[in-house]
């Protein structure tokens, strides 16, 4: 029997800095999947979090002159404070610090070693501290991490491995029976080769630093900070302590990442899992990366965007909205100011704002400002109505492939429709001419296209749907569910509407 509920992942993010856009973009995408699920009726478990042992946190911390736990401790709020105000949803935020993390790690790589998939060796060679990866000295691009630029270091030391390459053959074939293990496609196709050029064992532990979960069998070394991070997609589902909760979840339906950490995710995770004797993940979601001037952000550049900067501006809704409109997801994009505002003039201000601010102050003047009995439907209504409820069913198997700017589209061909419907039953028309019954049909449609429209923008713009449900005069905008939105006529008649300030003002350039 299949589990009940959805699962979905963003990576935990290290603390060494402040969140960035890139950070927000994973965790709007995944917030967006969990609540789309929750709209369509299932139990949904979002887990988010940070990472926080590692190199990179010890120093970080010894620059500041805190202990690793007291910087991780202060480092983490910025984030949690970042998920607020983007209306991140998360129902468990792990820290990769906690016992319960700890206590999975433990035992976990415990039984590795028991059954002969952990042994202990020596590693020689490079080490990126920013990236936390080893390098071979093939790969470096001018002596340098080939992900970041930084310089490496030499490291020699004794060192526990996890044998990947024991388990690289039956994830091979895993991914090629289930092509959706890795999304999008190309991606897949990546990893599948980089799997058929063969991988090497993993070095899992370190001796030269602290930070880290101690490996429970020899206290010289701590638990190599990916083999740590990984773990916490089990833990955050119940894992050895909640069975009942992993039952539920277990397997995660996606796990959403930068592409920059693809193969942690689509390589050692899987096989770490098969050791451990648990299920495979559904999905690893690799999404691209925003660039600003064609230039990859970093701290040591000065190219970064803050993300709170931009919810002031311009609030959470239109971050999100053009974040996941404005490029597939998982293709890199060019992130510019100017683009966010044309988003949010063309899109928000003109087409989604103008359907509300056209229809409420309508409402007012020729109903009287509450929403009349819907009489004999024309062609016309026929259409719009059958766009609005088959939206629905169209953009259920984009979201099932995270595919949100097609999504977005198909729900702003309702908009569209809806405004060009305006225009041709022409309200204004008919109240001239005293045509009060088409006029209630109207303007009824209208409200109907409002509420389906509130339903489907909800989870990419929850605050704006609720705005428009109040708006629309109605209440019990929480229990909204998908199906809601396959309806017509759901609208109380005799509802009286609000009107309100616009949702987005238009931004001059
Ligand atoms: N701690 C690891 C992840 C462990 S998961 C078990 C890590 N953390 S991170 O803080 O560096 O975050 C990396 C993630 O941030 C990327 O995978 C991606 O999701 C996101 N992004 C960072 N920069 C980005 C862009 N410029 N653009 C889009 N997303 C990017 O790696």
């Amino acid at each position: 029997m299949g589990k009940k509920g959805f699962y979905v992942t963003t990576p935990i993010y290290y603390v060494n800095d402040v969140p960035h856009i890139g950070h927000a973009y994973t965790t709007i995408a995944a917030d967006v999947a969990a609540r789309f699920n929750r709209l369509a009726g299932r139990e949904v478990l979002f887990l988010t979090g940070s990472d926080e042992h590692g190199q990179k946190v010890e120093r970080a911390a010894q620059q500041r002159r805190l202990s690793p736990q007291e910087h991780c401790d202060r480092m983490v709020v910025p984030f949690k404070e970042l998920w607020k105000c983007l209306e991140i949803t998360d129902d468990d935020f792990i820290r990769t610090t906690e016992e319960r993390h700890v206590k999975v790690v433990q035992s976990i790589f415990q039984k590795l070693y028991d059954q002969g998939d952990i042994y202990k060796s020596h590693y020689e060679g490079w080490y990126c501290v920013y990236e936390e990866t080893f390098w071979p000295e093939s790969q470096l691009m001018d002596g340098c991490c080939p992900e970041c630029g930084r310089e490496v270091e030499w490291v020699k030391e004794e060192s526990y491995y996890f044998k990947v390459s024991k388990y690289a053959p039956t994830l091979l074939e895993h991914i090629k029976k289930h092509p959706e293990f890795v999304l999008p496609d190309f991606r897949r196709n990546e990893v599948v080769s980089f799997l058929e050029s063969g991988v090497t064992d993993v070095s899992v532990s370190r001796t030269t630093f602290k930070w880290g979960i101690p490996v429970p069998f020899d206290e010289k070394h701590v638990v190599y900070v990916w083999f740590d991070a990984l773990i916490n997609y089990v833990t955050g589902a119940g894992y050895l302590e909640e069975p009942a909760k992993f039952a539920t979840f277990w397997p995660a339906d996606f796990h959403i990442v930068g592409k920059d950490i693809l193969r942690f995710h689509a390589i050692i995770w899987p096989t770490m899992l098969m050791a451990a004797g648990i299920d495979l993940p559904t999905t690893v979601f690799a999404h691209g990366f925003w660039t600003i001037g064609g230039a990859k952000m970093s701290k040591s550049t000065g190219v970064i965007v803050d993300p709170n900067l931009l919810v002031e501006e311009f609030g959470p809704d239109a971050l999100r909205y053009f974040l996941l409109r404005e490029v597939t997801f998982g293709l890199d994009g060019e992130f510019t100011h100017e683009g966010l505002v044309r988003r949010v003039n063309d899109d928000l201000a003109n087409d989604l704002g103008n359907l509300i601010h056209r229809t409420v102050p309508m409402m007012e003047k020729y109903v009287g400002g509450v929403i009349p009995p819907a009489g004999e439907s024309t062609s016309l209504e026929e259409e719009l109505k059958g766009l609005a409820t088959g939206c629905a069913d169209v953009v259920v198997p984009l979201f099932a492939r995270l595919n949100f700017r097609e999504a977005l589209i198909e729900t702003w061909k309702v908009i569209g429709r809806a405004n060009k419907y305006i225009d041709e039953a022409a309200p204004w028309a008919l109240f001239r001419n005293g045509d009060v019954d088409r006029l209630a049909t109207v303007m009824n449609s209208l409200a109907e296209a409002i509420r389906i429209t509130a339903i489907l923008i909800s989870p990419v713009m929850p605050q704006t749907a609720a705005k428009m449900w109040a708006q629309l005069g109605l209440s019990g905008f929480e229990k909204q569910r998908l199906d809601d939105a396959r309806v017509w006529g759901k609208v109380p008649v005799g509802t009286r509407v609000t009107r309100a300030e616009p949702l987005f003002p238009r931004i001059e350039v």
